[in-house]
Formats: structure tokens, sequence, C-alpha cells
């Protein structure tokens, strides 16, 4: 989940590109940051708790053409200055980034020990760093050095290291993204795009089991099993990556919020043949299974109603952490549909392999379209969302449920009419994101912010929504927030509710409207305090937030005021919304 990036080349101000360049992969993680730049024949080294947003790149590595800069998300050893990345080899030569977890660390670091390294970490990280100096003893070339030490290295990694001798980058991928930016004047080495995005568009990547050993001027791949060498296309990277700036907005939370007055539509705009295509290999599979995790499980939980309402068929919803223990229903005719906002989610990421394994078609949902998963897919469907900064998922969101309505409409017989349905939602938001209803729902949150709990009920595609209202509110406001479905009330949850509870109704007006509304007049007679998202007022309802009425797609409109009282509540009890803690964007460990 940490931010990795490095540049050779060159240039003169390596230190301030990476420093630039790992901003721009905060979200990976934020417990501590730390830099490595090139000075003369020696190394500098920066690193600290904490975020690294307010930091100067200017001040960074002057006269330095090769530098190396991290962002954590802590696994092995706490958040400390020591274990901030990088770390070092005991002649201060070698520095080392890293992303996922050697899970054999403690041998290695024991073995190391006890040949008279000196650690001053508790991470797992820092054992590379002295087992490629310990390689190098016999093998003097740094890239051949860094591949044996990464044959002992278990678990999923991504390991960035520079050599300041010989001048030398390496990178390795066993499991973690890397992606190289092919520059006029050096080589860019990150675990995302967006680090380097400003410099160059052309792109290589590095696949699982390789490594990249570059110099600046030119850059060669290997296989790191075998050491044998690889070649690799230049990619021009065609698709939107406008860099996200929050522009007026004081969060990037509200500001991706505020994109989906268009990205809703953009989500929509898929090709036509492409989504009916889709549609027939699902009608001809033997089973339909999805998976996803977090917000985008919830839109797979989402469209399980839109398949069997919509289009009468049955298809089986699965979190990606635990589709491995369903591996044996996948036959060659299943038809396995991965949703992800990050496409490196290391859960989903498994659930595809494991499909595709087993000989299973693999369709992707993806936002982020040079991520991992969007190139292992079969076929892949853009979310055109834009790049989403803000730990919370938001526009990502809308758009798979969009995409998903979509594909089943086409599965119906009925793609044009889901069409129109979709544009008339995407077009309704446009109207239902104004400065008066956002002021309201600010409103709200004052009423709410020092409520202990919040409930959330739905029915029908509702019932996920209200799981997802419950992620956003926990994530970012720290609030206790729970979704339940509206029947399951009385099979238990009833019990918390106390006069004042505060409890949020999420109603549509389709067939699921009476029995909701029963279930949020029984909260009622327990003293609740009702807050209805309705098309239509009640006058059960202490507090009525307006809605649309957009009959199919409700959940996609029923989200989006969940997701600005979430803000505010973050924003009103001090948190930071973008970057909440213990989280990160894209969770590429297990
Ligand atoms: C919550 C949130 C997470 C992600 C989950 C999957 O707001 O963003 O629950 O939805 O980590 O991430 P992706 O979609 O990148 O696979």
């Amino acid at each position: 989940m940490c931010g990795i990036t490095g540049y050779v080349g060159s240039r003169r101000d390596a230190g301030s590109l990476v420093l630039e360049g790992i901003k721009n992969l905060e979200y990976r993680g934020y417990d501590s940051w730390g830099i490595a730049w090139k000075v003369g024949e020696s190394m500098e080294v920066r690193k600290d708790i904490g975020k690294i947003s307010h930091l100067d790149p200017a001040a960074f590595g002057s006269s330095s053409s090769l530098a190396i800069a991290h962002t954590r998300w802590a696994t092995h050893g706490g958040v400390t200055r020591e274990n901030a990345h990088p770390h070092l080899s005991c002649d201060g030569t070698i520095a080392v980034i890293h992303n996922g977890i050697v899970e054999n660390y403690q041998e290695l670091r024991d073995e190391l020990l006890n040949k008279g390294h000196r650690f001053l970490s508790e991470t797992d990280t820092e054992v590379v760093a002295h087992l490629v100096e310990e390689k190098m003893k016999q093998t003097p070339d740094f890239g051949a050095a860094f591949r044996k030490a990464c044959l002992r290295c278990e678990g999923r990694n991504a390991f960035l290291a520079l050599h300041t001798q010989s001048q030398t980058m390496v990178a390795a991928r066993t499991g973690s993204p890397l992606i190289v930016g092919v520059g006029s004047d050096g080589y860019f080495i990150a675990s995302d795009s967006p680090a380097f995005l400003a410099h160059t568009r052309t792109v290589q990547y590095i696949d699982d089991g390789e490594m990249a050993v570059t110099d600046g001027r030119s850059i060669l791949f290997y296989d790191i099993a075998t050491g044998e060498e690889r070649t690799k296309r230049e990619i021009e990277i065609t698709w939107i990556t406008e860099q996200a700036e929050k522009g007026n907005y004081a969060h990037f939370m509200l500001k991706e919020i505020m994109d989906q007055k268009k990205s809703v539509a953009r989500a929509v705009n898929q090709d036509e043949e492409q989504i009916r295509t889709i549609a027939k290999a699902i009608k001809n599979a033997k089973g339909t299974i999805l998976t996803a995790c977090g917000t985008a499980h919830k839109a797979c939980m989402a469209a399980e109603y839109f398949f069997s309402v919509i289009a009468d068929k049955h298809v089986n919803v699965i979190s990606a952490g635990e589709f491995k223990l369903y591996n044996h229903f996948l036959i060659p005719d299943t038809l396995v549909i991965v949703v992800s906002q990050s496409g490196e989610t290391a859960d989903v990421l498994e659930a595809m392999r494991i499909a595709k394994a087993k000989g299973s078609k693999v369709l992707a949902i993806v936002n982020v379209q040079s991520s991992t998963i969007a190139r292992e897919a079969d076929f892949s469907l853009p979310i055109n969302a834009g790049q989403e900064r803000a730990v919370a998922s938001t526009k990502a969101l809308t758009g798979q449920l969009a995409i998903l309505l979509l594909i089943v409409y086409a599965l119906a017989g009925k793609l044009q009419e889901g069409k129109k349905l979709l544009l008339e939602t995407a077009s309704a938001i446009n109207d239902l994101l104004n400065p008066r209803y956002v002021e309201r729902l600010q409103h709200l949150a004052e009423i709410l912010k020092n409520k202990e709990n919040l409930y959330i009920i739905g029915r029908s595609w509702n019932y996920p929504m209200a799981l997802e209202s419950a992620i956003k509110i926990q994530e970012v406001s720290y609030i206790h927030a729970e979704g339940f479905a509206g029947g399951e009330l009385k099979h238990g949850p009833i019990a918390l509710i106390e006069t004042g509870t505060p409890c949020i109704v999420l109603a549509g007006n389709d067939e699921a409207t009476p029995d909701i509304l029963s279930n949020a007049t029984q909260l009622k007679a327990r003293g609740a305090f009702l807050i209805g998202l309705a098309p239509e007022r009640n006058e059960i309802f202490d507090e009525w937030i307006r809605v649309p009425d957009v009959g199919a797609a409700q959940a996609i409109v029923n989200i989006i005021p969940i997701q600005v009282l979430a803000y505010f509540l973050a924003v009103q009890r001090g948190k930071d919304p973008d970057m909440p803690r213990n989280l990160a964007k894209s969770v590429t460990v297990k």
C-alpha cells in the first residue's frame, strides 16, 4: 500500500522530482515519508513521520540525478522516524524502499545479524538493503546482486533501490505494482503513474517476477527467477489522466463528490457493442460471480438486485477476500466480474488470478486503466471517473453502479432504455448537487456530529447502500455507524434503538418502499430520530432529505447525500476526510 517513486537521468533536480511525484502517491499511505538522493559520491537521506504534503520540493536534492522517495503505510514496525523508508546498507551506498511484506524477514535478519550487519529499524524492508550488500561481496554488479537478494525474499513485494557508486536504480516486482516512465532525459519508476505523469506519458510495465535496472541512459528488464533479459513495449497513456487538483475545494473528497455531476455520464458512455458482448457472455456463462472489496463490493451487492429484478438473472456475489473458498465452483464456462477503483487491491487481484487459473473468463470494471487488474483481465471496462485521490471512494462507486446497471439492461434486451435512465440520473445528480442542497446536509451534520452511534436501513438495492453509507461515515468521521437490511431489524438490531438514536432510512419509489417505511415506523415507535432519504416526504421522518425519483437507478442517487453528510461530519469533528487514520487508498497487502 506504500507509495514508491524514483528517478535517474541527466536532470540535476532528482530530489525535488521524486518529492513532487511522491506527493501524488500519498493516497497509498501517509504514516511517514522518506527520501534518499545521491549528492557527489555520497547519499543524503531525510525522513519523518506524518504527511508529506507540507514539504517544499524545491528544498530537496539540488544537483542530484538519482533519487528515490517513499510514503509509508506501516506493516512491520510502528510509525516512527527510524522505521520510515528508505533503509540503508551498513556502508551507506544502498538505499531501499518497499511496498509489501517480506514474509521471511526474521530468518533473513537473524542470518545477516550473524554476519555482522547492524539494523537501525524494526522493518522487514531493512533486511533487503543488507542482503543486497551481502550479495555484492560475491557479485559486485548491483543489479545482479539485487536479483539474488530478491530470490531469497518471500511474499508479495515491490522494491526500488539505488546504489550511489554505480549510479544505478533497480526495481523488482513480485506481487505489488511498479511502472516505468520513460522520460526524454531519464527514467522514472513508481508504484503508480501519477508520480511522473507531469513529465512523461510513455510507460513500460514491470510484470510480476520481473526487475528493471537503469543508469538513466538505458533500461534493461530481467526475469528474476532465471536472470534472462525481457523485451518491453513502450506504451503511450491515452486514457483520462488529468492530474487531480483540489481547485477551490477544501478537500479532494468534496471535489470528487462534486465530480459526480459529470462522472456518472462518463461511466455510461461505454462502447455499446462491447456492453452487448458482455451481456451475451453473461447469458451464455454457466454461472456469473461478482467479486470486489469494500465499497466496490457494495456496488456488486446492489448489482445482484439489478440482475434479479431487471434481467431475471441470478448471479453470485463474493467478497474478494473470501473468494478462494469458492474456487471449486469455478469452471471454464464461469464468468467472473471483478470491480475495483484502483485495479490493484490484493484480494481482488488474487480472486482474478484464481479464476483465470481455473480457465474462467474475467471481466474487470476498473477506474485506473494502467492497473494490473485492467491489464490482466480478459475484458475490461473503464469507469472513467478520473483520478480519485481521497481515500473514501465516491465517484468511482457511482460509476461502478452505472456500468453494472447498463450491463443488466443490456442483458434484459433493453440497453437503450437503461442508457436513457442512466443519463437522466446523471442529469438529476447535476441538479441535486447545488449549493442549497449541500448546505442542508452541512446543517444535518451539525445535528449529528456529536452522536456516538448512527444506523442506516434500506431494502433491495438500498440495502447495500445502507452498508456503504456506514462505511463512508465510519471511515472519515469515526462515528460508529452500521447499516442493516430493513427486514432484519426486528431479529436483533432494534434492541440498539433508544430515544433519540439517529437512524437514516434509504428509500425509493418502488416495490420495497412500503416495507422500508413500515420498518422505519418500527424504529420511530422505539424513539428513533428518523432521517428519511427519499423522493417523497413522509410524516414519520424527523428530517427529510429529498432525492430524485430515478427508479432502478435509485441506489446511485441515494448514496450521494450520504457522501456529502459523511464529508461534513468529518470536517465538523476536526478530522481530515482525505486521509482517514489507519487507511490507504490502494490496498496492495492481504
Ligand atoms: C471505502 C473504500 C474501500 C475500497 C476498497 C476496494 O471508501 O474506498 O472500501 O472500496 O478498498 O478498493 P478498490 O476499489 O480500489 O479495489
